[in-house]
């Protein structure tokens, strides 16, 4: 018995903002962004729906790309770090708003590295022996979290969602994972409040507090190491050469970082699925819609042996090494 993606699915809110939108809210150049980040647009959920819908639309699609009926499912995990509130959990809201019932739901966060996570979560679930197949979905509204005064941050964020159905497979789909990670960075990257150590209040909001910060800079020398260690390490471990993979799914935070990975382990960029230039960076979104949009272009193909990998907020980095089953 084995344990791979039997579907996959993706939605994306309509509003668009582009690098000239940028332009007129902060101090900044669309030759700047997309020189600096690759970042043409990103997309912004609208006022009144949320990460759940987001994430329901993207689970619909991969319950129809799995052709199987949504009673089948057994569980589901959603990754997000812009949950719709505290409590309960959006894996819960999207249970509900898939029809569902009585089924373990719950949400998990490890930031850009989440999917990851979650494929290793499901994974686990289902070799458990409780459990036959499970939706992992991915689903986040950075906007929410995004200081549009700040234009180190601004512009490189945007919203999605993306979901995969992990099933029993006759063959190996995922076949081994990496996850890794450092609390001692907690402070490159991280929204100060909002949390039970600094609750809102009228000051936190006054001070912008309530948003991301971040350390780019620093962050993108880790990023690179990080996410080439994720591939070595996974590898290595299953004694494969970087010529045996056909498909990398990386994290989409900067065209920069991704083209910095490609040159340390010397991989070619084609052998990387790049979409940033349309999305940004939508957190732990980015490698499942990726991953879909990917299949969907046909650029994998069954018996393919893929890699996603990851970096985010934590720190944590990540790498699944999955075979194309479907
Ligand atoms: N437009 C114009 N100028 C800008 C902008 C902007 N949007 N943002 C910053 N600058 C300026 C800076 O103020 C600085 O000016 P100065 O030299 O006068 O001080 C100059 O550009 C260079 O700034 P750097 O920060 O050195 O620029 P860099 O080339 O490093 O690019 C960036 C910045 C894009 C943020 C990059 O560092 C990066 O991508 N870092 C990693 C981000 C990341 O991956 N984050 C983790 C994921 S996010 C998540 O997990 C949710």
């Amino acid at each position: 018995m084995g344990i791979g993606i039997i579907g996959t699915g993706s939605y994306l809110p309509y509003l668009r903002l582009s690098n000239r939108d940028m332009e007129i809210m902060v101090e900044t150049s669309d030759e700047w962004i997309i020189t600096r980040t690759g970042i043409k647009e990103r997309r912004i959920c609208p006022k009144g729906m949320a990460s759940s819908d987001l994430g329901f639309e993207a689970s619909s699609k991969a319950i129809e790309d799995a052709k199987i009926r949504k009673e089948e499912i057994d569980f589901i995990i959603c990754a997000t770090i812009t949950p719709d509130m505290f409590f309960p959990s959006t894996a819960c809201i999207i249970q509900k708003k898939l029809g569902l019932k009585d089924i373990p739901c719950f949400d998990f966060q490890a930031a850009c590295s989440g999917f990851i996570y979650g494929l290793e979560i499901a994974r686990g679930l289902i070799l458990g022996g409780n459990y036959k197949k499970g939706l992992v979905v991915a689903s986040e509204c950075m906007s929410r979290l995004t200081d549009y005064t700040d234009r180190s941050t601004c512009v490189l964020l945007g919203d999605g969602a993306g979901a995969a159905i992990v099933g029993v497979s006759e063959e190996d789909g995922i076949i081994d994972t990496f996850l890794a990670s450092n609390g001692k960075y907690d402070n490159l990257l991280y929204t100060p409040a909002g949390g039970s150590l600094n609750p809102i209040s009228f000051d936190i909001i006054e001070q912008r507090k309530n948003f991301m910060k971040m350390e780019g800079s620093t962050l993108f020398k880790i990023a690179i190491y990080s996410m080439s260690e994720a591939v070595n390490k996974i590898l290595k471990k299953n004694n494969l050469k970087k010529e045996d993979i056909s498909l990398i799914i990386p994290h989409q935070a900067n065209l920069r970082i991704i083209a910095g990975v490609a040159k340390s382990l010397d991989i070619p960029m084609e052998k990387f699925f790049v979409n940033i230039e349309k999305y940004g960076n939508m957190s732990a979104a980015c490698v499942p819609i990726a991953l879909d949009e990917a299949v969907k272009e046909g650029r994998i193909k069954k018996g393919d042996i893929i890699l996603t990998v990851a970096f985010g907020a934590g720190l944590t980095w990540a790498s699944n090494l999955i075979r194309w089953i479907k």
